[in-house]
């Protein structure tokens, strides 16, 4: 998909022009374009070498990448991303500078081929400006004249959002401003299969990391011995199909919403759903991928039972595990985890914490290897 064509040496001179953070890479099929990626903490990683398959990539905090690439469908579609946005630079040391011609004319062009990508079903209603001072008369041009241009209403709602912040010294080489202009009406995050809330469900793009994390391949047989809504397990089909993959959940509400969301997300590969207790459900000691997201808080059963429920996890998923087996445990009980884990006979030993940062949360991914002692 073509974008512009600019020369960020020419910008420097000439303050009018736009211009792109990383030179244009310049084909046939049309120059790249800089995506800003944000990602939640912790998802940074995976987000990385995801995003890598489609260009460099940069990072410039923990929860922001930047990515250039001319694959603007495969953006799309990355997993571990929160949203993406298409990037314009404008060298302008004052907001005004946005209103300019050749500034507009570019965001009119990238926001028609936003559009023009964008799935009938799910359109763009309006343009919603983000920015510090959003309601200044400056930004209240900016999107009116964006309005204009592109026969969207500006309103408080509006599902094409549009960020407006001054540019990081990092990547302008003088004093900018950034406009970034999000892909897609939703997140990337709001994943189209959701269609039960679920309460406790895990956020899809941490689901996504923590499935890169764990490394499972077409011939893994995968067990989520909670799997509630089972997040992980249709993320996981959309990435590969394992060999076998089952999803256990004490709650019937919970194993009806995860085959709601496999029927949603219509991905090739089949799943086992289990309602039942998974410390007694009878199943086959094969799985060479486990993966836990216990209740925490009151949210499922009582507190005082979901500590002990850690340990007997990690128990009975000792007893499932095929040898050299991983496990990962997305918990907020990180001292309950340490103690449990203090206990040569959790068959288990740590291979590292990794931690998630989400609305004020911060559960944290247990990633453990079958002690071969038991295997
Ligand atoms: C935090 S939720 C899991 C959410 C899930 N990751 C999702 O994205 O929807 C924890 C789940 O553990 C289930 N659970 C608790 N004890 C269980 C047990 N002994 N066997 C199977 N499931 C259990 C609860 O019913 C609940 O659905």
């Amino acid at each position: 998909m073509a974008r512009r064509d600019t020369d960020p040496g020419a910008a420097g001179g000439a303050r009018s022009a736009a211009w792109s953070a990383h030179s244009a890479v310049d084909t046939a099929e049309g120059p790249a374009v800089d995506i800003v990626l944000e990602v939640l903490e912790g998802c940074g990683e995976a987000a990385r070498r995801e995003a890598e398959r489609l260009g460099p990539v940069d990072i410039i905090s923990s929860t922001e990448l930047r990515l250039c690439t001319r694959d603007l469908t495969a953006v799309r579609a990355l997993r571990c991303v929160v949203s993406a946005y298409e990037s314009v630079i404008a060298p302008t040391r004052r907001p005004t500078g946005i209103l300019e011609t050749s500034v507009m004319q570019d965001l009119t062009a990238r926001i028609r081929g936003i559009r023009r990508a964008t799935p009938r079903t799910t359109p763009f209603t309006g343009i919603r400006i983000a920015a510090a001072g959003a309601g200044t008369p400056v930004m209240r041009r900016i999107a009116e004249e964006l309005s204009e241009r592109s026969g969207l209403p500006a309103t408080e709602d509006g599902n094409l959002l549009v960020r407006i912040r001054r540019a990081d010294p990092g990547i302008a080489r003088e004093a900018s401003w950034e406009v970034l202009l999000r892909t897609t009406p939703r997140p990337l995050s709001a994943r189209a299969w959701r269609v039960v809330d679920y309460p406790g469900a895990v956020n899809a793009t941490i689901a996504a990391s923590i499935l890169d994390l764990l490394d499972i391949g077409a011939d893994d047989e995968v067990l989520d011995m909670t799997c509630g809504s089972g997040t992980f397990l249709v993320e996981q089909l959309a990435v590969t199909a394992p060999a076998r993959a089952v999803g256990v959940d004490l709650s019937e509400v919970a194993i009806d919403a995860a085959r709601a969301h496999q029927r949603a997300a219509r991905h090739k590969g089949r799943v086992e759903w289990v309602v039942g207790d998974v410390l007694t459900t009878p199943l086959d000691p094969v799985f060479t991928r486990i993966l836990s997201n216990p209740p925490w808080g009151e949210l499922h059963g009582e507190h005082a039972e979901n500590l002990a429920l850690h340990g007997a996890l990690l128990r009975r998923a000792a007893e499932l595990a095929a040898p050299g087996a991983r496990m990962g445990v997305l918990t907020h009980e990180i001292r309950r985890m340490h103690t449990v884990l203090e206990d040569p006979e959790c068959g288990w030993s740590l291979m590292d914490e990794h931690r998630f940062f989400q609305k004020g949360h911060h559960p944290r991914l247990f990633r453990l290897r079958r002690r071969a002692s038991r295997g």
